[in-house]
């Protein structure tokens, strides 16, 4: 079977009736080659350990009140606190829309995979706990931090529906060939992708729209995506209080820098993440804030524009192989 080269921005359908059991997956011709993604995977190399900055990791599980968080990380929280007051619950937001965005995958889509890229410390309410209670669940957390992967090694072998993976999403091969991946995307079953926290680290839109491409291409029809943006969109620049709450989340972006192999943050807009989510179709109310995104409890008296991040949950789509008729040419 031989596959067409890509024309400028779409997929090509190859015309082929396919065997049982062979995935719709490979229907579809990517943008990059396997054999690219593979070399550049070869020659990554994980960031080395460093244990003398604060990592965002860790900040993030002593936000969610989990316990891996090191005296440098809580003051760190402690000084960005100062700057944005309200920094703990805009990680309580981001974490609630991601299990309400699990939720809507295992309910309305029936996806029980789930492929968390950028996975963190998870130990404070894990997608695994949402995840293994179902019998078919299976859940692979992917990470580049050494720090972040060797606790995710140790609580993962006791978990055989749970495995984690060294990988950088900027490197998608170092995250979709790994094994435990492979497996993930061994047949037609659509999988979840999870990003949250993790696309404002990509300095580049056009970047993170390809990356995330060579993702998508590669997931069977009816995957999800589920990300987050930090954001300042919605805030009112001609009201003080929120020119000043503006003024102060951009400052935390740039505190990123003073962290463990982090790069800056990047605050993007609504349109901005529209951008990278290209080719996905956004589900339903397409995208908001964290706290905006069907949620039957927002806080009383908090806009959803304070939650300073964006939420989006898009469904990939996949051409249909057309089948070849009888006497049909090329
Ligand atoms: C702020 S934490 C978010 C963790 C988790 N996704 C969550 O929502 O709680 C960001 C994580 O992404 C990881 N990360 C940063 N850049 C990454 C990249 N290029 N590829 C994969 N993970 C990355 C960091 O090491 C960190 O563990």
């Amino acid at each position: 079977m031989a596959l067409q080269p890509e024309s400028a921005g779409s997929s090509l359908a190859l015309e082929v009736v396919l065997p049982p059991g062979v995935s719709t997956a490979l229907t579809t011709c990517p943008s990059i080659s396997d054999t690219a993604l593979k070399i550049a995977a070869d020659q990554w190399e994980p960031p080395p350990l460093d244990l003398a900055n604060a990592s965002p990791a860790r900040i993030r599980d002593f936000f969610l009140g989990g316990d891996k968080s090191f005296a440098l990380d809580r003051d760190w929280c402690a000084n960005a606190t100062r700057l944005v007051a309200s920094l703990p619950w805009i990680y309580r937001d981001e974490r609630d829309f991601l299990h309400r965005a699990i939720r809507f995958a295992q309910r309305k889509r029936r996806i029980h995979r789930f492929l968390v890229i950028g996975a963190g410390l998870p130990f404070a309410r894990p997608v695994h706990d949402d995840v293994l209670p179902h019998r078919d669940g299976l859940v692979v957390y992917a990470e580049p931090d050494e720090y972040v992967a060797a606790h995710l090694d140790l609580f993962t072998a006791d978990l055989p529906q749970v495995s984690a993976v060294r990988g950088d999403f900027l490197e998608p091969g170092t995250i979709l060939f790994a094994d435990a991946v492979r497996a993930l995307l061994r047949d037609d079953t659509p999988v979840c992708v999870v990003l949250t926290g993790v696309l404002e680290t990509i300095a580049d839109t056009d970047d993170a729209t390809a990356t995330l491409r060579c993702y998508t291409e590669r997931l069977p029809a009816g995957s999800l995506v589920v990300a987050t943006h930090a954001t300042v969109d919605g805030l009112d620049t001609g009201d003080a209080a929120d020119a000043a709450l503006a003024e102060r989340r951009q400052q935390l972006c740039r505190t990123y820098r003073n962290t463990a192999h982090q790069p800056p943050r990047h605050l993007r807009t609504t349109e901005q993440l529209q951008d990278i989510l290209t080719g996905l179709r956004l589900v339903q109310p397409g995208i908001t804030h964290t706290s905006a995104w069907h949620n039957p409890r927002p806080r009383p008296g908090i806009r959803p524009v304070e939650s300073l991040c964006l939420a989006a949950v898009a469904d990939v789509r996949k051409p249909r192989p057309r089948p070849i008729t009888s006497g049909q040419t090329r």
